[in-house]
């Protein structure tokens, strides 16, 4: 049979299943099922992972896992993790696990990871001794003062990473040094932060793999500015040597903007922007919590990546989760996956997923190049803090009727605790999974007092699928941990899915098309090729603003 016949088989057998899957309620996978925590959960490090809230059976597991080795998701994981150029679009090597290799593990190291792990270690090294200065208050600004403010300026994978997890780790932070964020293009992003900043304790980490994405340039323009406007003329001089570093892999650009190649650490072509946190775009992160917390996040990594590279199947927690989301987009008719994480220090990682997420598997083009009929693939991720969701969308998840699986991300201890709180944030969590899948029935909400006129009002249909990942603690190690599980999930998922998770053309056209229309904001030439609205609020803008029409 060929490869093909058989994915296609395989795809056949999960349909087919689901016909009859799909209807089964979670009350009664629960009443026939009393073990299903046990026989529905995974643990790896610190992480337990409970999957008995979905809508799955151990026959639904055996399609899945049919599926998945009619796919070779093993054999594409042994072709990534050798350095096989699996991005072919770009024809690069996708390497990022090779950031979090410990050095001791070379010699059992495939061709590709050996290859590049010396030139990861030294840029670690060089990461570590810029780190130890900058906290030991020896890189020092041209005026001789103290650093005390760091502004990490990217987009993308050059931002929201490290946004995320230096957020995320603030119990972690190093006492005296403030780390910022600007991405935005809109000066209400940048212009608001420097004014709050002394251009003499300031420093700039321009993060750009490219180093020509408009975004950043744009930033690094005005902070350059700012800066030298700001610092004493007699040390201008020293202003860029001391205020600026780039993270790049395009050193003729980042020389041409000012920053010297001494000042830039490498950003590899074989690690994708969305992946590359573990890279010198960890930098802003390394410095809110030292070098040695940013070697444990590593390490945490490292940890998932030997259970993604080693566990046996059915105890492998990427792909369960992978096979989980197919299950759900392509067999239970899901168009959306909330991300809930019952943690305020995770509030952004909705926003980090959705770009590892949707930039790599949103899309409809198969690796042959052919348009994808058959299936649907990523799904529209979106998400918030609980207990904040729940006061806002949950409605919708308990009573809108649309199926929307859901991540919870609970901590076992909490990362800042206030007496009473972690309790009740912990009873909210379990609370909303359990009411998601399992509901109220009339019958319930009779017996519990409800009249007659309000109980269609006042039941809650359930059977809203839900997986919970219970971490230990949030700590360098686990955040490794947690990030690296969903990028092995995301990998999975387009191996079945058949994409290329690691190019992103769909961001393409509207970039150029932004380069096109810049000129006819700035100085009146318009594009002679312009659709009709465009055309009306160009005219607009320029004319007579809102009052044009
Ligand atoms: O426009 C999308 C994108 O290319 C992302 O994939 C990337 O993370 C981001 O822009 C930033 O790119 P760069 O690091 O080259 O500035």
């Amino acid at each position: 049979m060929s490869l093909q016949n058989h994915v296609d088989r395989a795809w056949n057998i999960l349909l087919t299943h689901a016909q009859t899957q799909k209807k089964r309620h979670l009350r009664d996978l629960f009443a026939e099922h009393p073990r299903r925590f046990e026989d529905f959960s995974l643990a790896s490090g610190g992480i337990l992972m409970d999957f008995s809230k979905q809508r799955v059976t151990q026959e639904t597991l055996d399609a899945l896992h049919g599926l998945a080795d009619a796919c070779d998701v093993a054999g594409w994981r042994q072709r990534m993790w050798a350095g096989e150029a699996i991005n072919h679009t770009e024809n690069r090597a996708v390497l990022h696990m090779a950031l979090r290799t410990p050095m001791d593990a070379a010699e059992s190291l495939p061709e590709g990871v050996a290859a590049v792990l010396s030139e990861v270690r030294q840029t670690l090294a060089r990461m570590r001794e810029f780190c130890a200065a900058v906290h030991a208050g020896e890189a020092r600004g041209a005026t001789g003062a103290r650093i005390t403010d760091v502004v990490n300026l990217g987009i993308g994978g050059s931002d929201l990473g490290p946004r995320m997890a230096t957020r995320a780790l603030a119990a972690w932070h190093v006492p005296g040094l403030r780390v910022h964020f600007v991405s935005n293009m809109d000066g209400a992003d940048l212009a608001p932060q420097l004014l709050r900043l002394n251009p003499a304790t300031t420093l700039f980490i321009v993060v750009s793999k490219t180093f020509g994405t408009q975004e950043t340039l744009a930033n690094a323009r005005a902070a350059r500015d700012w800066l030298l406007a700001g610092l004493p003329e007699a040390v201008r001089e020293k202003a860029m040597a001391r205020h600026f570093v780039a993270v790049s892999s395009h050193t003729e650009a980042v020389t041409a903007f000012g920053i010297a190649e001494a000042q830039i650490f490498q950003f590899c072509d074989w690690v994708g922007g969305r992946f590359s946190l573990w890279s010198p775009v960890g930098l802003a992160l390394a410095l809110a919590i030292s070098f040695e917390r940013f070697e444990a996040f590593l390490a945490g990594a490292h940890e998932m990546d030997t259970h993604f590279l080693e566990a046996p199947v059915r105890q492998n927690m990427p792909l369960t989760l992978a096979l989980l989301d197919i299950w759900n987009v392509n067999c239970i008719g899901a168009n959306s996956h909330g991300i809930f994480p019952y943690s305020q220090s995770l509030e952004l990682f909705p926003a980090y997923l959705q770009q590892l997420e949707m930039e790599s598997t949103g899309k409809s083009v198969d690796r042959q190049g052919k348009k994808i009929l058959a299936y649907k693939t990523c799904p529209i991720l979106w998400g918030s803090s609980g207990t904040n969701g729940q006061h806002s969308f949950f409605q919708l998840l308990h009573q809108g009727g649309q199926p929307i699986p859901c991540d919870f991300i609970v901590l076992q201890q909490p990362d800042f605790a206030l007496p009473g709180h972690h309790a009740q944030l912990l009873a909210n969590a379990l609370a909303q999974s359990a009411a998601l899948a399992f509901g109220q029935t009339a019958a319930e909400a009779r017996a519990a007092g409800i009249s007659e006129a309000l109980l269609p009002y006042r039941t809650f249909p359930g059977n809203q699928p839900s997986t919970t990942l219970l971490l230990k603690a949030l700590t360098p190690h686990t955040l490794g941990q947690l990030l690296a599980l969903y990028e092995h999930k995301v990998f999975c998922q387009s191996v079945l899915w058949n994409v290329n998770a690691f190019d992103q053309w769909g961001v393409e056209l509207g970039k150029q098309m932004a380069r096109a229309l810049l000129p006819a904001l700035e100085d009146g030439a318009a594009p002679t090729s312009l659709d009709a609205s465009t055309r009306g609020l160009l005219r607009a803008l320029k004319e007579g603003g809102v009052d044009a029409k």
